[in-house]
């Protein structure tokens, strides 16, 4: 083979590298976040060695005249490197395991995965141009039509079926111990971590694990925690102070789509449900962090009971949301319409396949109250 077709080739092999690439790395709820990392770093390493293997492209760009294809193609590459740009900026703040910036943007992760999502579409179309580039002018429309139709495909795969799967059957194991160890903040207050979570409030299956794991950690201990619990115990390890979950006297259903289900028809209605265990009182606190689950886009109703059942004027409380996608939602005006203590207007949002890995990222927060 000569050297022109060899460096065809290794441009191919890099292209379906980088594009097998993408789309692992776009499982980050199954693969988690240091591997989603570590293959974010090798993606960015593999995009230069792209651009260095096709430096006559970007060095012809202001030569020769423009027809409607060369425009097409020159307008996808650009804006792929541009959205790649913004991935990396965005990864590398939302960072939870290689890199520490300790820049906290509310929502930062969504933003990456949205402009993820662009990015298959760019990648997509910037691949099938590439195949089909020199097919019969007739079939030019192709690229597009398909790069349409994979980006489709990606949003619903990574929008809502892996999610869907992930929530429903993958259980994630951590060692408890390690996720919630970290360093200690000082706030000079007394603190009360309070939390809400499904798995304390439900009777699981003893199937649980094949049938509806459904968004649950298992420690090494073989016991299910939520992932609003583990969040509590990292800001008790890092600030201290007491920590209470909770309790509901009626359980939710063991299966996850259920308890969405029960959720719903327990929020439209004005009954609150019955909490047991419950702290005497909670006087001797000046901080308040309210952890719980993001339910139907606000607080789940056992938490609003638990606002209702105390006197918090004179205290901080400090909302802090577990959530699926959809961060704080409208959680924090609902909060302030039941509790009469000064409630922060900035939450902390954690996405739930982040809490594994965030012990770093609450210390930072902790530290900037
Ligand atoms: C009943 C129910 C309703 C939910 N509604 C939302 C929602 O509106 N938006 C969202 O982003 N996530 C939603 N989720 C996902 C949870 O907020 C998320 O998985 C959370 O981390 C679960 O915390 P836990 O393990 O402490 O219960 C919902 C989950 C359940 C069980």
């Amino acid at each position: 083979m000569d050297k022109y077709g060899s460096t065809v080739k290794i441009k191919k092999v890099i292209d379906i590298v980088l594009g097998s690439l993408f789309i692992v790395l776009l499982g980050y709820s199954f693969t988690g976040n240091p591997f989603h990392e570590a293959a974010g770093v090798l993606f960015i390493v593999i995009i230069i060695v792209h651009n260095i293997v096709n430096i006559k492209w970007y060095k012809a760009i202001k030569r020769g005249s423009y027809n409607r294809k060369r425009k097409v193609v020159t307008a996808v590459n650009l804006a792929l490197e541009a959205d790649l740009t913004a991935i990396l900026m965005t990864g590398m703040i939302n960072s939870r395991s290689l890199f520490h910036t300790g820049i906290h943007i509310a929502g930062i992760g969504r933003v990456h995965a949205v402009l993820a999502l662009v990015g298959f579409a760019l990648i997509a179309f910037h691949l099938l141009i590439h195949i089909f580039g020199h097919t019969q002018k007739k079939y030019r429309v192709l690229p597009a039509a398909l790069a349409i139709g994979l980006s489709v495909l990606a949003v619903f795969l990574d929008v809502w079926l892996l999610p869907y799967l992930k929530r429903h059957f993958l259980t994630v194991e951590i060692h408890q111990e390690t996720v919630i160890s970290g360093e200690s903040v000082d706030l000079g207050r007394k603190i009360l971590t309070v939390y809400f979570t499904r798995t304390g409030n439900t009777d699981f299956a003893d199937n649980v694990d094949a049938v509806s794991g459904a968004s649950l950690l298992l420690n090494e201990k073989k016991e299910f925690l939520g992932n609003s619990q583990v969040l509590g115990q990292m800001i008790q390890d890092a600030a201290g102070g007491e920590l209470v979950s909770i309790n509901t006297k009626d359980h939710y259903p063991s299966s996850y789509s259920d308890t969405v289900s029960a959720a719903k028809k327990e929020m439209s209605g004005p009954k609150l449900p019955e909490l047991v265990d419950m702290p005497e009182n909670i006087d001797e606190y000046d901080m308040v962090f309210l952890v719980f689950p993001l339910w139907w886009n606000t607080i789940p109703k056992p938490v609003e009971a638990f606002l209702n059942s105390y006197d918090f004027s004179g205290k901080f409380v400090i909302p802090v949301v577990t959530h699926g996608g959809g961060g704080a939602g409208k959680s924090i005006e609902d909060i302030k319409a039941v509790c009469d203590g000064t409630v922060v207007e900035k939450p902390l949002e954690m996405y739930c396949d982040d809490i594994p890995y965030c012990r770093e990222y609450v210390t930072d927060w902790l530290e900037k109250l």
